[in-house]
């Protein structure tokens, strides 16, 4: 069902990979929305090719971009506002990666560089944007930044690794820029803690399908999907919420305020 809630529109969507990334089920649902869009993700992503096929789906360009480049992000920032015609109205930043899990470091045994590179990428890169949107001035009033997060912020997930402290950072930087961003320029700015999702950054995870399955019976409503993300986002994008900034919304089936389920008590009783 769609409702033109972004007829008019305009953005720039970071991080589809393929078609499970929460950015990709994003973008198609903010193209049935009306919302036009610039496509971004890190050269080494346009590679593996898949993203061109979103381009081809959903009318929209691409410009590659490393969320930690300055100079990519001034390009794309300039080249997105020529090609959409205009200013911005929504910006999602779904970007993610820790080099420790990757390469099977455990949190207790961190690899510095690793740990830096990991939180260039997956926090700092989110006031590497806003600060570039801010400086060229490129959102227009009431406009919507939304970046995607996890609950390992708030309490311990052992083999989310250095992530949840990425994630924290994340969250503050959304809560700080969110402050100067609505003073100065009327503009919205908020975090997602979505539930445990099946892509390639989620798998990463150790143990992912244990928790996932975890997750899924603890949540009364059930783990939101990828899809059910995208839908919240475009809430988010949309006119209809734009006194909601400087936070941290969990979208998690009710899983972040359930201290037990029946399913888990249950499996413990057995
Ligand atoms: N999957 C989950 O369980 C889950 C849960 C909560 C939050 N999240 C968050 O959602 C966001 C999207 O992840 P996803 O699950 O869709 O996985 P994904 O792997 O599909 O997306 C991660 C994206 O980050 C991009 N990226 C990595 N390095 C980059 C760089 N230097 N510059 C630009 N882009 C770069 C990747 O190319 C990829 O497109 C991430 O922030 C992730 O932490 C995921």
């Amino acid at each position: 069902m769609s409702y033109n809630l972004l007829k008019g529109k305009r953005g720039i969507i970071f991080g589809a990979l393929d078609e499970n990334s929460i950015a990709w089920k994003t973008a198609e649902r903010v193209h049935a929305e009306g919302g036009t869009f610039v496509l971004t993700n890190a050269p080494v992503a346009m590679r593996m090719g898949q993203i061109k096929e979103l381009a081809d789906k959903t009318g929209s360009e691409i410009i590659p971009a490393d969320a930690t480049s300055q100079e990519d992000l001034e390009n794309l920032i300039s080249k997105s506002l020529e090609i959409l015609g205009g200013k911005l109205d929504f910006v999602l930043h779904s970007i993610g990666m820790s080099i420790n899990v990757r390469k099977g470091r455990h949190y207790t045994d961190e690899n510095y560089d690793f740990t830096t590179k990991g939180w260039d990428i997956s926090a700092l890169s989110f006031h590497r944007v806003m600060q570039n949107l801010y400086k060229a001035d490129a959102m227009n009033e009431w406009g919507s930044i939304v970046a995607l997060t996890y609950m390992a912020a708030q309490r311990t997930f052992p083999d989310y690794n250095d992530m949840a402290d990425n994630k924290a950072y994340l969250e503050s930087v959304a809560r700080s820029f969110g402050y100067f961003f609505g003073k100065e320029k009327k503009v919205r700015v908020n975090t997602i803690s979505q539930s445990p999702t099946a892509t390639t950054a989620g798998s990463g995870v150790k143990g992912f399908d244990g928790f996932i399955s975890y997750a899924e019976k603890m949540s009364p409503l059930g783990n939101a999907t990828a899809q059910d993300c995208a839908d919240y986002t475009v809430s988010l994008f949309s006119d209809l919420t734009r006194k909601v900034t400087m936070q941290n919304l969990f979208h998690d089936g009710g899983f972040s305020n359930t201290g037990v389920s029946q399913e888990v008590i249950e499996r413990f009783s057995e």
